[in-house]
């Protein structure tokens, strides 16, 4: 009724780990159309960069934002933006990070660079506060918009419980676009930072893969160290490994399946000795 165009497809076109069986896809351009598409049990997709997705699909709507969703307008507002502060007009959820962070490089906007390399969508990265260790999504953000089936809300950070990889929001309100919160800085100093946090994925391997694994427990040893020192690189089930370049990474060597990285992961909690956070979603 709204027009949104909906289509069965395979979700492993849609996965940085290249697996995912058929699901009914919705490719949603407005506000009217995802309220028609959240009148019946959904997920939302975004840059599918953290995901692990049944090969036999899910049962439930997969929403991708697009169109408009997936446009930023980067104009400084003139009423909220200051000398010191720009603030954006509205970043669609569906706008693919990496190009993002590029666009603010070039016009010398500070404040996201520490997000280099997160090949996620926006929604995704506010979603998850996806980050590094020299800056995340909730260091740029000044208002979000928030959809769920019972209406639309904006919010600012102060509004949520956000921490690191999490930002507070219930799973299934979809963040729909954001309003960007940026310091004026010089296309040569963004550079230079956004080149100094990228160096640290000089060990991350380059194939198939959902990123890392598991959450770094606080304090002590990180994820990665701990599987590592549990000597389970290079360990593979079907054509699922443990990254042989970091060990918090499982890669998908060609043809891998869902169980193949359920099984992986299943392992590694086996024989680290230390409990472990999971980081990856599984769908379902
Ligand atoms: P998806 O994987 O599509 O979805 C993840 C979750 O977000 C799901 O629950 C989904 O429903 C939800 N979601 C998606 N869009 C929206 C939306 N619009 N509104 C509400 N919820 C939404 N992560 C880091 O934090 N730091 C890193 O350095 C990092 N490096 C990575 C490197 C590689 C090579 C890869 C493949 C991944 C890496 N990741 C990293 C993991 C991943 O990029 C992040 O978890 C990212 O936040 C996932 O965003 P996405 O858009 O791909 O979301
Ligand atoms: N290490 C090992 N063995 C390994 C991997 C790492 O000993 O197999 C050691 C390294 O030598 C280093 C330490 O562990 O001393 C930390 O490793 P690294 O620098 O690779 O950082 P990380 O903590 O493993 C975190 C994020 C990454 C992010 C990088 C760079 C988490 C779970 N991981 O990795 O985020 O890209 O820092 O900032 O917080 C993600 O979340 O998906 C992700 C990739």
């Amino acid at each position: 009724r709204t027009g949104a165009r909906v289509e069965r497809q395979p979700l492993a076109r849609y996965t940085t780990l290249g697996v995912g069986g058929e699901s009914e896809v919705w490719f949603v351009a407005d506000h009217a159309q995802l309220a028609e598409a959240m009148e019946q049990p959904y997920r939302i997709l975004g840059g599918g960069s953290n995901l692990v997705v049944a090969d036999e699909g899910v049962p439930e709507r997969v929403i991708r934002l697009t169109g408009p969703l997936a446009q930023a307008d980067l104009t400084p507002d003139p009423v909220l933006s200051t000398p010191e502060q720009i603030v954006t007009g509205w970043v669609g959820g569906g706008v693919p990070l990496p190009g993002l962070i590029r666009k603010l490089q070039k016009l010398g906007l500070s404040n996201l660079e520490g997000t280099v390399g997160i090949p996620a969508q926006v929604g995704g990265a506010v979603w998850m506060n996806a980050g590094t260790r020299y800056g995340e999504m909730f260091d740029g953000l000044h208002t979000l918009e928030i959809v769920t089936p019972q209406g639309t809300r904006q919010v600012t950070p102060d509004d949520l419980a956000w921490g690191y990889r999490d930002s507070g929001i219930p799973r299934n309100h979809i963040v729909t676009r954001v309003r960007l919160r940026l310091r004026p800085s010089t296309p040569e100093e963004v550079l230079a930072k956004m080149d100094f946090a990228d160096h640290a994925r000089k060990g991350q391997p380059k194939m198939k893969t959902p990123g890392c694994a598991f959450k770094n427990p606080g304090g002590g040893k990180g994820a990665g160290q701990l599987i590592d020192e549990a000597g389970l690189k290079g360990t593979r089930v079907g054509a699922a490994m443990i990254a042989p370049e970091h060990a918090n990474f499982i890669v998908n060597l060609g043809g891998a399946t869902a169980a193949d990285v359920h099984a992986l992961l299943a392992l590694i909690c086996d024989r680290v000795g230390v409990p472990l956070d999971l980081e990856y979603e599984l769908w379902p």
